[in-house]
């Protein structure tokens, strides 16, 4: 699947070098995200209808041959349905960009929680200073970190990271925020930074609707609750709460805070400035 942002005149932003690619370049993953489209939250397994797929080195030659590659902005390997690590040609991928056109940088979002410390240090030395890993790190203990990201190892994301950001590309941080980790936000910036993370983003999740009712069915819509229910894989009913982070309204200027002004930002882990409005907002 290949995704455009709204583009008003598709010609125009190919001539002028301006377009972002978003891939989903498999519908793949290791994590059971309960809130995540691909996710069941009735037992964490995909979604019965999304089929297995993933592009292979050469569907992606094919979409995007050398003399096109010069012509995107960037490309960005997030996606909707899966996690772009899982994707067996990811490394060669990068590597065909990175060898074939000036783009100034690639972007990939993951979860972090597969492949070796080898394996990240290998795609960093690929990936040189024109690639930059969005690792998502929503805890700073297992059991935290976990409650959202089922089906993954903190630590073993925090080696894969620290491992990745010892070579030229770049390692940022990504956190959803819900009420059992909004206290803990600056602590997640601080250990992130430790891990190598340059930088962090926050945001808020607002995908809260019933059980039955999960996004992706496209039948009844969405349900809005106060709480998302799910079911885990070991049969327990779970609870994830709203972060209620409490905007005033109030210019950032002031004693104030506003969640337009903190989340979706991305916060300089080098900024003393940056880290204190962190700490600020945690409380
Ligand atoms: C489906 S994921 C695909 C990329 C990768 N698997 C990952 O999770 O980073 C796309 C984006 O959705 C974000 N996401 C997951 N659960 C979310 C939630 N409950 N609210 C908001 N964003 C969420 C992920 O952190 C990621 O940035
Ligand atoms: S890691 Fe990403 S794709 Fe995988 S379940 Fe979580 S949100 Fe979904």
């Amino acid at each position: 699947m290949v995704g455009f942002l709204p583009i008003v005149n598709f010609n125009k932003s190919f001539d002028n070098n301006e377009l972002i690619m978003w891939i989903d370049l498999s519908t793949y993953c290791n994590a059971k995200c309960p809130q995540c489209h691909r996710t069941n939250p009735n037992g964490l397994e995909k979604i019965d209808w999304l089929p297995l797929k993933q592009w292979s080195l050469e569907d992606f030659k094919k979409a995007f041959p050398k003399q096109i590659l010069n012509k995107i902005h960037r490309f960005d390997f997030c996606g909707t349905w899966g996690d772009p690590i899982l994707n067996k040609d990811i490394l060669k991928i990068v590597e065909y960009i990175v060898d074939n056109s000036f783009l100034p940088w690639v972007q990939i979002n993951t979860n972090g929680s597969v492949r070796s410390e080898e394996w990240w240090w290998e795609l960093g030395k690929v990936g040189d200073s024109r690639l930059i890993v969005v690792f998502d790190i929503d805890g700073v203990t297992q059991e935290q970190h976990s409650l959202y990201r089922q089906n993954t190892n903190l630590e073993k994301i925090l080696n894969n990271m620290e491992s990745f950001s010892n070579t030229k590309a770049k390692a940022t941080a990504f956190s959803v925020i819900f009420k059992h980790n909004r206290k803990s936000m600056y602590d997640i910036a601080l250990l992130s930074k430790r891990r190598g993370a340059i930088g962090i983003t926050f945001i808020e999740s607002d995908r809260f609707f019933k059980l039955d009712d999960p996004p992706g069915t496209g039948e009844k819509g969405y349900i809005p609750t106060k709480d998302f229910i799910f079911v885990d894989r070991s049969g327990q009913k779970q609870k994830l709460q709203p972060s209620k982070f409490k905007a005033t309204g109030k210019s950032e200027k002031g004693s104030h805070r506003q969640a337009n002004d903190f989340f979706w930002v991305w916060w300089d882990l080098s900024n003393d400035e940056h880290l204190e409005k962190i700490r600020h907002a945690s409380n």
